[in-house]
This record gives C-alpha cells, sequence and structure tokens, in this order.
C-alpha cells in the first residue's frame, strides 16, 4: 500500500470506526471533516483540483462535493471535468477540463439513467425552434428575454465562441433539453443539483416545480393544492428523501411526490428517467390527444396509485378526469379552431402570428386556460380545474373570443353555436338572485 492509499485508507475507514464517525449522506455541504475524508479518498489528480479549489468560492463546491456519494465513490472533479477532445475544454493548471460536464460524461457511469432520459420528452425540450411560442420569445418579446426566459427551462444551444470560450448568450445554462457541443441533450444537474448530485433534491416537487409552474402549466400549484401535496408537507419526515431505496409501500408511504407518480418506483414497477411512460394524454396542444399505447402507459401509472388506493377509487378518478378532458375538447377546443380555420380559409386571418387581437384571445383560451383546467383535473387540483381553468375558458371564449370572430366575419360562429352544449345561452332564464343563507 503507498503512503497515498494508506492514508486514504485510514481516513476511509479506520478513523471513522475509531471516532464513531460513519460516511456522511448525502447533504447540502460537508464538514471540515467530510472535506479531509473525501480528499484523502481522491484521485491525485483531484487532490489537486480540491486543495486549490478550497480557497476559491467560499469552498461551497468543495464541501458540496465532499458531501456527495460521489465523493465516497472516489469520482472527484477530474473525474467529472477532464474531458479529453472535448469541444469547449481549457488547459487549467497542467490540465485539460472542461466547464461543462454533459450527460454524455455522467453516462459514462450512469449509462441506464443517461438512455432513459435521453429517449424522454425532457431531453427534446431544447427544440423549440418551430414553435408557436418560439415566435413569442424570440420575435415577438426579444431574444435576451428568450435568454434568460424560455432558454432557461428548456435549455439552450450551447455555442463555442472561436476564442473557445462559451457563448454568453448560451451559458450559463442547466435547461433540461441544452444541446450540448458534444451532441448529447440535457443537464442533469437541474434536478440533482451540482455538486451534491443529491436524490433527495431531485425528489422533491420544488425541483421541478422550477419549471413546472405558472398560467401555461401549474403542476407545482396544482400539486401544493391536492390532498396530495398537502399530505406531504405535513408528514415531509416520514417520506425518507435521502434513503438510497426508495420503493412505494417498503421505504415510505406517506404521500407521492412528483417523482413518485412521473419517476419513482413501486413493488411491481420500475423507476425512470422518461418521465413520458405512464401518461395517457398528451394535454399540452390546442386540442388534448392520446399518447402512443396510452392504455399501456395508464397501466404504468396505476401500478402507482395501487399502492395506496382501491381500484375503484383509481378507475373512478380516471373516468372523471378523461370527463374534463373530452368536455374542453368537444365544447371549447374542436370549435374554437374549427372557427379560426374558417377565419383563415375566408382570408381574414394573415399568416404572421400574434397581429391581431382574436389570435391573442385564441392563443391563451387553448394555451394557457385550456391547459390549467385539464392539469388541474390530472392530479386533483379542484380550483384549477374551475375558477383558474373552465371558468376563464367559459368567460373567455362566450365574452373575447365568438364577439371578436363575429366582428371579423358575420355568421361565423353560427355553426358551433348551434350546438345542443351551448344551448344554454337562449334556453336560461335569469335564476333567483343568491340569498345569503342566514
Ligand atoms: C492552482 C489553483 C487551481 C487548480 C490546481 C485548479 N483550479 Fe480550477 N480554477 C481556479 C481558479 C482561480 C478559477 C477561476 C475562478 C473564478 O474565476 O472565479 C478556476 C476555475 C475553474 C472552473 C470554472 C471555469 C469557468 O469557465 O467557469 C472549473 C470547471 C475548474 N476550475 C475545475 C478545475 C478542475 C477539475 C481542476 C483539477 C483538474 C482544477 N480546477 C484545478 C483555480 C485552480
Ligand atoms: C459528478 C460530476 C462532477 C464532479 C465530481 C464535480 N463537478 Fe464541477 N460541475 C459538474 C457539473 C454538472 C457542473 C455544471 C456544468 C454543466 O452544467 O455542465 C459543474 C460546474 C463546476 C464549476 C463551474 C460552475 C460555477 O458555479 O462556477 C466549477 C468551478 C466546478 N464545477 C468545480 C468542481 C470542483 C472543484 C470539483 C471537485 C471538488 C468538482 N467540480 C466536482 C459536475 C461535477
Ligand atoms: C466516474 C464515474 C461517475 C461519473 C462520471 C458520474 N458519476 Fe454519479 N455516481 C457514481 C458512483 C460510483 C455513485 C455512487 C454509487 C451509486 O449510487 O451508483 C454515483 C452516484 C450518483 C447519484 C446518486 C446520489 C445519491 O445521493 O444517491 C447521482 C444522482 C449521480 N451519481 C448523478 C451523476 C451525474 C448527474 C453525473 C454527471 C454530471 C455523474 N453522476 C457522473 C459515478 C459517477
Ligand atoms: C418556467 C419554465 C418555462 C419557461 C420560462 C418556458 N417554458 Fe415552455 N414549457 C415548460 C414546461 C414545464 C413545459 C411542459 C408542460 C407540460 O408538459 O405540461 C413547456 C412546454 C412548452 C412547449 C410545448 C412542448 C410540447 O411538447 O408540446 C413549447 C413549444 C414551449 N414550452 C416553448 C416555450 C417557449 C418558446 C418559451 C419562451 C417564450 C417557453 N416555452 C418558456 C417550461 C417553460
Ligand atoms: C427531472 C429531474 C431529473 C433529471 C433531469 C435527472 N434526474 Fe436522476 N433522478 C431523479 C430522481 C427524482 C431520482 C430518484 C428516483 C427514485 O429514487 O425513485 C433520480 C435518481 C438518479 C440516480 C440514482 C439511481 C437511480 O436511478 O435511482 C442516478 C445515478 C441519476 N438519477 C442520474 C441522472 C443522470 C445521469 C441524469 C442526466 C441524464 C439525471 N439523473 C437526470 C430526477 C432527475
Ligand atoms: C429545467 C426545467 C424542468 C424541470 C426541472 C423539470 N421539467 Fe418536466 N418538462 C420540462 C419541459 C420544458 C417539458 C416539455 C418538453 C417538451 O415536450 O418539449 C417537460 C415535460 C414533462 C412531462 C411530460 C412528458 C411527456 O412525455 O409528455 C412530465 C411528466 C414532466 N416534465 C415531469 C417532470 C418531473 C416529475 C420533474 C421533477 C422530478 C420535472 N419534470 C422537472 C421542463 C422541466
Ligand atoms: C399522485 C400522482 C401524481 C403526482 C403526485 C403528480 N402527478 Fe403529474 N400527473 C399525474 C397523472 C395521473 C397525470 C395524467 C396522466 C394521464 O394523462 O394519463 C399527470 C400529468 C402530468 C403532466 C403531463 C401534462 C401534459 O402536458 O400532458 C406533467 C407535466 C406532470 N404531471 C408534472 C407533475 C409535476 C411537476 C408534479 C409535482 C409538482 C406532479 N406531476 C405530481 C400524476 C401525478
Ligand atoms: C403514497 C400514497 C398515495 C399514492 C401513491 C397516491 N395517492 Fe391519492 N391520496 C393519498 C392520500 C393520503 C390522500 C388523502 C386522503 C384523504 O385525506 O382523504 C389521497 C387522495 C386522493 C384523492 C382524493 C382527492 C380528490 O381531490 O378527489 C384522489 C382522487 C386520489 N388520491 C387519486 C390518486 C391517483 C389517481 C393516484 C395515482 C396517479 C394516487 N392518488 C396516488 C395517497 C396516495
Amino acid at each position: 500500500m503507498s503512503p497515498h492509499h494508506l492514508r486514504a485508507f485510514l481516513l476511509m475507514f479506520i478513523l471513522p470506526s475509531l471516532t464513531g464517525m460513519s460516511w456522511p449522506q448525502a447533504g447540502p455541504a460537508g464538514t471540515p471533516q467530510q472535506v479531509m475524508q473525501a480528499t484523502g479518498a481522491a484521485s491525485a489528480e483531484s487532490k489537486a483540483c480540491i486543495t486549490c479549489h478550497q480557497k476559491q468560492h467560499g469552498a461551497l463546491i468543495v464541501e458540496q462535493w465532499a458531501a456527495s456519494l460521489h465523493a465516497k465513490a472516489g469520482v472527484g472533479c477530474y473525474e467529472c471535468h477532464q474531458y479529453k477532445g472535448g469541444p469547449a475544454t481549457f488547459q487549467h493548471y497542467g490540465k485539460t477540463v472542461s466547464v461543462l460536464v454533459t450527460p454524455k460524461m455522467c453516462g459514462s457511469c450512469h449509462a441506464e439513467e443517461v438512455q432513459q432520459f435521453e429517449a424522454s420528452h425532457h431531453a427534446q425540450a431544447g427544440h423549440i425552434l418551430g414553435s408557436i411560442d418560439n415566435v413569442l420569445g424570440d420575435q415577438v418579446e426579444g431574444p435576451p428575454a428568450a435568454v434568460m426566459g424560455c432558454a432557461k427551462c428548456h435549455g439552450s444551444m450551447i455555442k463555442v465562441l472561436p476564442n473557445g470560450k462559451l457563448d454568453p448568450a448560451t451559458w450559463p445554462n442547466i435547461g433540461i433539453g441544452r444541446v450540448n457541443p458534444d451532441g448529447s441533450l440535457g443537464s442533469c444537474s437541474v434536478c440533482h443539483s451540482r455538486h451534491t448530485f443529491s436524490v433527495a433534491i431531485a425528489r422533491q416537487p420544488e425541483s421541478c416545480g422550477y419549471c413546472h409552474l405558472g398560467p401555461d402549466h401549474p403542476q407545482a400549484e396544482i400539486y401544493a393544492e391536492s390532498k396530495h401535496g398537502v399530505t406531504y408537507r405535513t408528514l415531509i419526515g416520514q417520506m425518507n428523501l435521502d434513503s438510497p431505496s426508495w420503493v412505494l409501500g417498503k421505504d415510505y408511504n406517506a404521500a407521492p411526490t412528483c417523482a413518485t407518480c412521473h419517476m419513482g418506483a413501486a413493488a411491481k414497477l420500475a423507476s425512470t428517467h422518461d418521465v413520458g411512460t405512464r401518461l395517457s394524454w398528451n394535454l399540452r396542444p390546442e386540442i388534448a390527444v392520446r399518447t402512443k399505447d396510452w392504455q399501456a402507459k395508464r397501466t404504468q401509472m396505476t401500478g402507482i396509485c395501487l399502492n395506496c388506493h382501491a381500484s375503484e377509487w383509481v378507475g373512478d378518478f380516471y373516468t372523471q378526469y378523461d370527463n374534463v378532458v373530452n368536455l374542453g375538447n368537444v365544447k371549447f377546443f374542436q370549435p374554437a379552431s374549427l372557427i379560426m380555420k374558417k377565419l383563415a380559409v375566408a382570408g381574414k386571418l394573415t399568416k404572421t402570428p400574434f397581429d391581431a387581437p382574436i389570435k391573442w384571445t385564441y392563443f391563451e383560451l387553448w394555451h394557457h386556460e385550456g391547459r390549467r383546467a385539464r392539469m388541474g383535473a390530472s392530479m386533483q387540483g379542484p380550483d384549477y380545474v374551475q375558477w383558474h381553468g373552465f371558468y376563464d375558458i367559459a368567460k373567455i371564449f362566450y365574452s373575447d373570443f365568438i364577439p371578436e370572430a363575429e366582428q371579423l366575419l358575420p355568421g361565423v360562429t353560427r355553426q358551433v353555436m348551434a350546438m345542443p352544449e351551448h344551448q344554454w345561452l337562449k334556453s336560461l332564464s335569469q335564476p333567483k338572485e343568491e340569498k345569503t343563507r342566514e
């Protein structure tokens, strides 16, 4: 055993057992003792990084790393930041390093997670150039807003400048589907948070809520409102969030988080980094659509629910949810889309997006209120189904969209408004004034 290895051995196994100290769980930042232990276990290359970087950035990076499972496993600074032949490397105190640590790099040790992730919609999230939202960000609003808005969630296309530096229009960026110069997609640290790379952080709803919130996809708010979110918040101490194994029904059963339902393991269900494998609807488009093989995907999701609920409860929930999605499609979104098509055919709309009030009205109808209502239904947030959902849909549809369409082309809404769903307009009489209850 070399003196170097002897020191590592002493630090890792002998000293902790003598002092009653055990290796730390991944936590926010390591103590000086943990830093010493971790440094001892690191490779010679990484030791050089650590020794100098301890004096940089208030030593935070080193301390976070020292508390991680990576430190325990001897995966140090150099093991991740070395990048032979990488696209954005620089010479750094005698070593070639890259500030980018892409999924391709992580994949050299975590092939399965990377494979699942790369097959997901998350990995594709940087490819938004062709979308209507992109016109909004890049043209209607302006590129600096897109750099610090859209791209922070979706991911930028990271560009290396001729001088070898990263282009500040694309960096820093930890967006979920960023396009890395090595061709790999995504950024693992957006959920795992460097340099702890903790599973506990990733399992909390807050890590998803960095992106999944706001007027057009308020999943974090819906979850917080739901009984699941309320129960989680109250019983967080029973969630076993930093346990290496996290199988629902075995390691915890207090409440489900986002990660439980969309990624987590249960008795007969493996965990996955492809968040789309349990979804039977795609709720994002103008008109919600079934996913490919949706029945099989629904069966996967119910494999989670059934750990805590009876099958009838779960089956009936899905009936209520499907009914809400179908109601929106049939009563509001197919009709609105039809009217927009008729206006276009009649030459009443230009090809330019967002150049007329009705285009904004229609965009918000499906992109904001429509999504909110059905997302609220999918995850049991009644206020998002109702007051942030169908109330806004109905108000905008009847009092903005229909009048605006009629103004552009009288008669264009006649066919739609003849549907039985809209006959309440004619047949209802004013109800008696609501009385305050005694
Ligand atoms: C002798 C001191 C020293 C050594 C050794 C050293 N670094 Fe650094 N490193 C620095 C300083 C100083 C900076 C710049 C900090 C700043 O600008 O705030 C830096 C910056 C970095 C950056 C960020 C670059 C950027 O553009 O954002 C990375 C990544 C990095 N070092 C990794 C490493 C790795 C990996 C090793 C070991 C192979 C290492 N460093 C060894 C001192 C050192
Ligand atoms: C498990 C892999 C991994 C290990 C181990 C690791 N890093 Fe990093 N490091 C990353 C990732 C990921 C990023 C973010 C860059 C990106 O998004 O690609 C990063 C970013 C950085 C940055 C620039 C970010 C900033 O906030 O300025 C520095 C500096 C850095 N690491 C230094 C270190 C040092 C020093 C160590 C050892 C104590 C270390 N890293 C260990 C993966 C790692
Ligand atoms: C040189 C190999 C190596 C590289 C590169 C590497 N890891 Fe790891 N990682 C490990 C080992 C070993 C462990 C600990 C054993 C285990 O849980 O698999 C680990 C554990 C983890 C864990 C579990 C931590 C916990 O608290 O349970 C996460 C998350 C993780 N790595 C993410 C990443 C990410 C993200 C990257 C790239 C930025 C990366 N790793 C790069 C080897 C590596
Ligand atoms: C706060 C983070 C965030 C910002 C900012 C953001 N998005 Fe998104 N975007 C998301 C999330 C999360 C989804 C997926 C929602 C879901 O699945 O319910 C999404 C969905 C989308 C979709 C639909 C993708 C599909 O598969 O149907 C497009 C297109 C899109 N965003 C483009 C943009 C553009 C362009 C901008 C800037 C104008 C932008 N987004 C700003 C987080 C964000
Ligand atoms: C959307 C958030 C998210 C992203 C992005 C993400 N992870 Fe994870 N990861 C998680 C969650 C949540 C867990 C815990 C899963 C569990 O225990 O059920 C986890 C667990 C892990 C683990 C521990 C072993 C396991 O599979 O449970 C490793 C290793 C890991 N992730 C690596 C990666 C790598 C590499 C990437 C980049 C390709 C990545 N993760 C991207 C959320 C994410
Ligand atoms: C950095 C931003 C970001 C974070 C963090 C994030 N997501 Fe996403 N998520 C997105 C975007 C953007 C999309 C839409 C991708 C697309 O379709 O282009 C998306 C899509 C999804 C989808 C729909 C997938 C599909 O196949 O239709 C699910 C489910 C999802 N995310 C769950 C999660 C969960 C659970 C977490 C936390 C563990 C999480 N996300 C963390 C940005 C993020
Ligand atoms: C109790 C389980 C559960 C929890 C907890 C949960 N979800 Fe969901 N989620 C679902 C179900 C069920 C659906 C609808 C699936 C379907 O259509 O078949 C869904 C749908 C989604 C979608 C797809 C929306 C689309 O555009 O099609 C996203 C994104 C999402 N959830 C993100 C999240 C986030 C982020 C959290 C936490 C803040 C979360 N979920 C918490 C069960 C859950
Ligand atoms: C870890 C356990 C757990 C999992 C997994 C779980 N739930 Fe729940 N669920 C609960 C708890 C706890 C409550 C609150 C019960 C109460 O207080 O009455 C609840 C409440 C509900 C409610 C009643 C609230 C309402 O708004 O109607 C429905 C419906 C529901 N869950 C459906 C589901 C579905 C669907 C899934 C799977 C996608 C699921 N649950 C997964 C624990 C769980």
